[in-house]
């Protein structure tokens, strides 16, 4: 029997589509689909391919921990080499010195993992009532029921039934709004994105984020920064916050430290979340994942890690927005698209209609990624090369011509 819709239902698509491209095999920064078409990929698959595809440095190194042992759990007494190597590295990486890591299979997890994090470390502090979580919007936090909840979309959440309770959203630019909610002496967390990614492609207003940082400071609050796309250099720092000249208490990643090859996720915890947990020994921390520590996603982000540095990517995320910028100002000024925003390699346009825009844009072989509001995003491979950089913003030219 044949059926009218694929066996697969796919992930924030229509149930109904039965149109699909489907994607076979991928070089850097370029990506083939089964009918032998070549794409340039503008969104690095999910904004997540920083190192871009078909690494063998990175295939290899998650090969060779498979056969020796594909993982073992680290819940209670256990763990393994290849996860404790990679916590010492982005330990050694994180802003803040003296840092722990924890470690999912990806960002909502990693947004749970925070506010669970936040909210107990201030219980362990002698501050229950602490667990008001402020989020902002728009802004994406990702799909469980927590990180849906801490979602400033409106339409993400429609629907899906009560969210996680305690959870207040102010505008993205709203310092007053959080001070207010500080003021009242409930709040665990403040999250925010450093640049706004699937919302639109915001960065922060001058200041914000600083004004964010201190705020927080002032009122005993966690401020949680999500750099799920941000971080592992995609602004042009390895961390968003350094490129903003903050720190956050927890640092919540996914995505680019591993580029995709094996999924992973985590929130870095700065001590003034990690030390109250500790400071009671008999304290049990209830919190974990299956695959937090997952051995072969940590050998992918160890090899990651390792091309980064090799390649220079994160100077290579400041090269990339000074070449693509220009080309997307000129669109701008020649009136085809309406507003250009973005740092380092990570970019928004405005147009009407981003979905057929994306959809001739495919046609003539660059993927990009229509979001909401009207946006076109663009968050290519680190490692893409100039001639396939140019491409994206000549085919939206064509394409909105
Ligand atoms: C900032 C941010 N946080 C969290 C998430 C959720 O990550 P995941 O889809 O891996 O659960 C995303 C996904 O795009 C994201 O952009």
């Amino acid at each position: 029997m044949s059926r009218a819709t694929p066996a697969l239902l796919h992930p924030f698509a229509r149930p109904a589509a039965t149109d699909f491209v489907s994607i076979v095999r991928g070089e850097g920064a370029v990506v083939w689909d089964s009918t032998g078409k070549r794409y340039v990929d503008g969104l690095a698959s999910l904004w997540y391919c920083n190192v871009g595809h078909g690494r063998g440095e990175v295939v290899d190194a998650v090969a060779r921990q498979l056969r020796e042992l594909e993982t073992y759990h680290c819940f209670e007494r256990f763990t393994t080499p290849t996860t404790d190597a990679l916590a010492e590295r982005l330990v050694a990486l994180a802003p803040v010195p003296d840092s722990r890591v924890f470690l999912t299979s990806g960002g909502s997890e990693a947004v749970d993992t925070a506010l669970k994090l936040s909210r107990i470390a201030h219980a362990q502090s002698g501050n229950p009532h602490r667990t008001l979580a402020i989020s902002r919007f728009p802004s994406y936090h990702g799909v469980s029921y927590g990180a849906m909840s801490l979602t400033g979309l409106p339409l993400n959440r429609k629907d899906f039934g009560p969210g996680v309770g305690d959870v207040e959203q102010v505008h993205k630019d709203d310092l007053d709004a959080v001070r207010t909610h500080l003021e009242g002496g409930r709040v665990a967390a403040v999250f925010a994105e450093p640049v706004v990614g699937a919302g639109g492609v915001w960065p922060p207003v001058e200041g914000y984020l600083k004004g964010l940082r201190a705020l927080c400071d002032e009122h005993g609050a966690h401020l949680v920064l999500d750099e799920v796309i941000c971080g592992f250099g995609r602004l042009g720092s390895l961390f968003a916050g350094e490129h903003f000249g903050i720190a956050a208490d927890i640092t919540t990643f996914a995505k680019g430290v591993t580029s995709g090859y094996v999924p992973l996720g985590g929130a870095l915890i700065a001590p003034s979340v990690h030390e109250p947990l500790a400071a009671d020994p008999s304290f049990v921390l209830r919190h974990g994942y299956t695959y937090s520590g997952h051995s072969a996603a940590a050998a992918a982000a160890l090899a990651c890690l390792d091309l980064t540095e090799q390649e220079g990517l994160v100077d290579r995320a400041t090269q990339i927005g000074e070449r693509l910028e220009p080309q997307l100002r000129a669109l701008e000024a020649d009136g085809l698209v309406t507003a250009v925003r973005g740092v380092g390699a990570l970019w928004g346009v405005s147009v009407e209609e981003p979905v057929a825009v994306r959809d001739r844009m495919l046609a003539l072989g660059v993927i990009v990624r229509p979001i909401a509001p009207s946006t076109l995003a663009i968050c290519p491979p680190l490692v893409i090369g100039d001639d396939d950089l140019d491409a994206i913003p000549a085919a939206m030219r064509t394409a909105l011509t």
